[in-house]
């Protein structure tokens, strides 16, 4: 076994034991929660694939795709989830087989994930100024781009940007638009050099991550010092009234300042519409500018 790796799986084993993560909000809010938890696929992705790299191997081909639901099921009647840990194989089959159930759950929905966006959206609006900002030539990572429908509106107006997008869903990437990178990886540990961008975005995606918290400080070690994040993501006020999933965690300007505020010299908040004849400002945005090194 590689150094190391045993303790990095035990860090994996300890999330798992946390079901509040994988599909419990771990606050509650304020309606009536589904009648059963379903696992959030984004989430097990994020947790199989940080075992695989710790075991320093990837996951096996899409032929075991069946295998791994059949396996999930057998292994979670047998309840071993949590106790796993020591029983090595046992936890390697579980991690594989959640890996390819997320995956197949990608496959099959990524078809929902919008390819567009109108640009009077608050959403567009947003990115497009705060592109405006970015120096010519700029690297810029969209951190769970999707499809790719920002990228494409930056396209069109920011041809000079050299654009990453990074996602967990093979099938969202690759549908990018062809002049951008595409990346597979995760929010929890982004396939990114420390201070490769000079701005990084995150749309939507935040929500769906494991440990928000993380999270966003992959976004900050990601961008140079001096350089700007943009997250967009949705209000926690309007959580109780809408549909979503349990696990999603909705934010507040306070969520955005103390996520953003160790890493960052400015935070600056502000809510807009997604359509324009909604009354409702159900998105929070967060731009940010990332202090020293080493704060
Ligand atoms: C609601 S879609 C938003 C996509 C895009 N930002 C947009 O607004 O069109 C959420 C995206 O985040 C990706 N995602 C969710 N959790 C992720 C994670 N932990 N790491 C990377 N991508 C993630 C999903 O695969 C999906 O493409």
């Amino acid at each position: 076994m590689l150094p190391g790796a045993l303790e990095s799986l035990r860090e994996v084993a300890d999330l798992y034991s946390q079901p509040d993560l994988l599909g419990f909000r771990s606050e509650p809010i304020e309606r009536v929660p589904e009648p059963m938890p379903t696992s959030n696929p984004s989430a097990l992705l994020e947790l199989a694939m940080m075992a695989a790299e710790a075991f320093g191997h990837q996951p096996p081909d899409y032929e075991r795709q069946a295998w791994a639901c059949n396996a999930l099921e057998h292994l979670r009647s047998l309840q071993q989830v949590i106790g796993m840990i020591e029983d090595l194989p046992t936890t390697m089959a579980f991690l594989t087989a959640a890996y390819w159930q997320a995956q197949a759950a990608f496959a099959d929905g990524a078809w929902e994930f919008p390819s567009e966006i109108t640009e009077h959206d608050g959403r567009a609006v947003t990115v497009r100024e705060w592109c405006k900002t970015l120096p010519s030539g700029a690297r810029l990572l969209d951190a769970g781009c999707g499809k790719g429908r920002y990228l494409l509106q930056i396209l069109t107006e920011r041809s000079d940007l050299q654009l990453v997008g990074v996602d967990l869903a093979q099938e969202a990437l690759d549908q990018l638009p062809g002049s951008v990178e595409g990346r597979s990886g995760h929010l929890l540990k982004l396939p990114a050099v420390t201070a490769e961008f000079d701005a990084v975005l995150c749309v939507e995606a935040l929500e769906h991550a494991l440990l928000p918290r993380q999270a966003t400080a992959e976004l900050c070690r990601s961008v140079r010092p001096g350089g700007s994040i943009l997250i967009i993501d949705k209000d926690r006020r309007y959580q109780a009234h809408s549909q979503s999933q349990p696990w999603e965690a909705w934010f507040s300007v306070q969520d955005f300042q103390e996520l953003l505020g160790p890493a960052c010299d400015q935070v600056t908040c502000a809510r807009v519409r997604h359509q324009s004849a909604c009354r409702k400002r159900l998105f929070l945005t967060a731009t940010a500018i990332r202090g020293a090194a080493d704060s």
